[in-house]
């Protein structure tokens, strides 16, 4: 390694900061994966190119990525199946996040799956594809992608309360909530993340997140970068133009700057594109260009 590229690891590994979750069993630097991209179009089946994917999550953990999402809908099984080829036995500083809540069908729909048979047989599937005893933290998908229905979340939630009191689980999140419902969970029993769609575009949960915030629990948006179709916004083109940097880096630094409870998990398949997405973790904006990028933000309405 030369000095230039020795440097560049120093900067990087910091990777955004240090997050310890609700319990202090688990610290993992802010800059995470999220795994979603690695599977076939549509998130469906086996990738273009398995060689590429493994490759994608062996470079993320080199570079000091301890965070890693997934589900094991995503393929389905195909991605955890990846995961387990490309990184087991796995580095013991390693927290992977799964969730269950949801199947796919055969038309590639995401029905829910919230019975207590199908939220057993999800956590003994991840724990199988990821060649696991015990699952760090599984979150529970309650809503669809584009927000929270407002529905008891009591039953499927006291079935995987009873997964982790057998020792199956360690620590509990959810995932496409709303404050209710976070509410009503933490009377059942401890929820350390929660994981709803937030970005630089779409800031619904800027009251939400503020409130984990104070109570230390993880804010883990999803769709950071924009998802299928990624954030297009003059306000961030010209927020990269003057720091030197991409709007996707733009964007994953705004999420970092926003709250320290924030922990980030931009998708992709491609090792370029991680590269890029990583070198966020350096990247500071001037209060200036964060009140420019304020202009983006298409949905005032907070909860
Ligand atoms: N709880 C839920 O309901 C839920 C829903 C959706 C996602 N998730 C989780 O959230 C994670 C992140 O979401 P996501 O992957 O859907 O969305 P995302 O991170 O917002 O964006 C991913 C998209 O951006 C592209 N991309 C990534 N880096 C880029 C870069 N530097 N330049 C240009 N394009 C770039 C990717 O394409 P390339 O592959 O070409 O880079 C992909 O199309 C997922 O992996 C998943 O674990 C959870």
């Amino acid at each position: 390694m030369n000095n230039l590229q020795e440097k560049q690891m120093t900067k990087t590994t910091d990777l955004g900061g240090a997050f310890t979750f609700p319990g202090a069993t688990l610290a993992i630097h802010r800059m995470g994966y999220g795994a979603m991209q690695l599977a076939g179009p549509q998130v469906w089946g086996p990738p273009r190119d398995m060689d590429a994917a493994v490759a994608v999550l062996r470079e993320a953990v080199a570079s000091g990525v301890n965070h890693i999402d997934t589900s094991d809908f995503y393929g389905p099984h195909v991605t955890n199946q990846i995961i387990k080829q490309a990184l087991h036995p796995y580095p013991d500083d390693l927290v992977i996040v799964t969730k269950v809540g949801a199947r796919r069908g055969e038309d590639k729909s995401w029905p829910r799956a919230l019975s207590r048979q199908e939220l057993i047989d999800a956590v003994h599937d991840n724990l199988r594809n990821l060649g696991l005893d015990r699952l760090d933290i599984v979150n529970l998908r309650v809503g669809g992608v584009m927000g929270p229905a407002e529905e008891s979340i009591e039953e499927p939630l006291t079935v995987l309360a009873e997964l982790k009191r057998q020792g199956l689980i360690r620590h509990l999140g959810l995932s496409n909530v709303s404050p209710e419902q976070l509410a009503e969970a933490q009377a059942i029993t401890e929820i350390v993340c929660v994981q709803n769609l937030y970005n630089v575009a779409n800031r619904n949960d800027d009251g939400f997140l503020d409130n984990l915030a104070a109570q230390g629990i993880a804010y883990v948006p999803f769709f950071p970068l924009g998802g299928f179709s990624p954030l297009q916004s003059s306000a961030l083109d010209a927020a990269a133009a003057s720091l030197q940097a991409t709007p996707m880096q733009v964007a994953l630094a705004w999420l970092l700057q926003r709250s320290p409870n924030i922990l980030l998990i931009p998708g992709t398949s491609s090792v370029e594109h991680l590269r890029e997405n990583l070198r966020a973790a350096t990247l500071r904006l001037p209060a200036e260009v964060i009140a420019d990028l304020d202009s983006i933000s298409r949905n005032p309405k907070q909860r």
